[in-house]
């Protein structure tokens, strides 16, 4: 352990008050941290278990000088906190990660273009300014293609598909005339992910490889172990090792991937923060990525990321709450079954309410029974 580690009773800062920094709350307080939260809406959901609230903007820098003179290591589970916001609290306190990682990730095109020059594999791409106005670089991305915004998109928000070239201009404004990327769309076998941890020294934990689907752009379940070869499970392993080096990381990060059909990994996206599709750690994991990024953050010894049992997590969207309530019975009735609320109000469609996680040695039983408790919560 290094001799300035952060240990139990010191206050971790948290920039972002969603379900990441819940989850994140509630085990830095089972190891005996203090946790203070940043965020704009009365009783979020991580002030719901923290030790204390700033209630203020994630831009407002006074605010999160309040948090940080009560903190001990400031970190955030949102990409939407400014990097220059988070480079001023520097000067007062450990951040991690730091505001370098954030200004390197938070734009899509500083994202892209960073992968590029350190060398990893993606979709071919082209920043778009003003579509009336393209250079060459958009031809070549070649089509189907989608244009993303550079900032502050999250569950397929701020996104839309151009499946030929003259459609671009409509794609710019339907994301409402923002500088943007365009990216080749790929037909891709598989969508997974690598969740892992970087510590201070530089040390690595690397959780399994998570199978992703998606439906109309978020994260609908993810099945561990993921069905990958060895050689694809290995080099997805090695990109997301390397990007983590390469950005000089501290905490957890999550790095999405297109497999294609010849066995080629491709960098999506990079989130330098705990995720969604590592969810499944915190239930069928030794250390969930919560603990973990308390861990590396605190500069404590990395945790083992060993899985305990075969998962499958759905998440739960608002749409169940349309008509009542869901009968929770459904669930909790489920020995293997662990339920996630999150203590968000109101429910919306598309909103993240909470999700649940079913543990099966066989690991399409968990599947199976996973989609089957989404049914029966749908028809209430
Ligand atoms: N270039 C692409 N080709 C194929 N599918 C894509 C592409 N970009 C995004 N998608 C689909 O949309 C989902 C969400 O897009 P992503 O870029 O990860 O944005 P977000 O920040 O909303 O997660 C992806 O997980 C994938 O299913
Ligand atoms: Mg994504």
């Amino acid at each position: 352990m290094s001799a300035n580690a952060l240990l139990p009773g010191a206050t971790i800062g948290v920039l972002g008050g969603g379900q990441l920094g819940r989850m994140l709350a509630f085990e830095a307080k089972r190891m005996g941290y203090r946790v203070g939260v940043l965020d704009p809406t009365p009783n979020c959901v991580a002030a719901q278990v923290a030790d204390f609230h700033v209630q203020a903007p994630l831009d407002d820098l006074e605010a999160a000088k309040r948090l940080a003179e009560r903190s001990d290591v400031v970190t955030f589970e949102t990409e939407l906190v400014p990097a220059d916001l988070l480079a001023h609290l520097e000067n007062e306190v450990p951040v991690r990660p730091g505001a370098k990682v954030l200004r390197t990730i938070q734009d899509r095109l500083m994202q892209k273009e960073f992968l590029r020059r350190a060398g990893f594999p993606q979709a071919p791409f082209a920043p778009v300014h003003d579509p009336r106005e393209c250079d060459d670089a958009v031809g070549e991305v070649g089509f189907p293609a989608v244009l993303k915004g550079r900032r502050g998109g999250y569950d397929g928000k701020s996104q839309a598909r151009v499946p030929q070239p003259d459609a671009l201009g409509e794609a710019w404004r339907t994301i409402g005339q923002r500088p943007a990327v365009l990216e080749r769309f790929v037909q891709f076998r598989m969508e997974i992910s690598v969740v892992l941890a970087r510590g201070a020294q530089g040390e690595m934990k690397v959780y399994p490889v998570a199978e992703n689907v998606h439906r109309r752009h978020i994260l609908h379940t993810t099945r561990v172990p993921a069905r990958v070869s060895d050689r694809v499970r290995r080099e997805a392993e090695r990109l997301a090792c390397g990007i983590a080096e390469a950005l000089g990381h501290v905490g957890v990060i999550a790095v999405e991937m297109f497999v294609v059909d010849d066995g080629t990994v491709l960098i999506n996206e990079i989130a330098p923060r705990t995720h969604n599709s590592g969810h499944y750690t915190f239930g069928a994991c030794v250390t969930s990525q919560f603990e973990q990024h308390v861990r590396a953050i605190c500069g404590l010894p990395l945790g083992d990321p060993s899985l305990l049992s075969p998962v499958v997590m759905v998440n739960l969207l608002g749409d169940l709450w349309l008509q009542r309530t869901p009968p929770w019975e459904v669930v909790l009735s489920r020995p293997n079954a662990r339920l996630h609320l999150y203590g968000k109000a109101p429910p919306r469609p598309g909103r993240k309410m909470g999700h649940v996680l079913v543990l099966d040695d066989d690991v399409d039983r968990a599947h199976q029974e996973a989609e089957s408790i989404l049914r029966e919560l749908e028809q209430g």
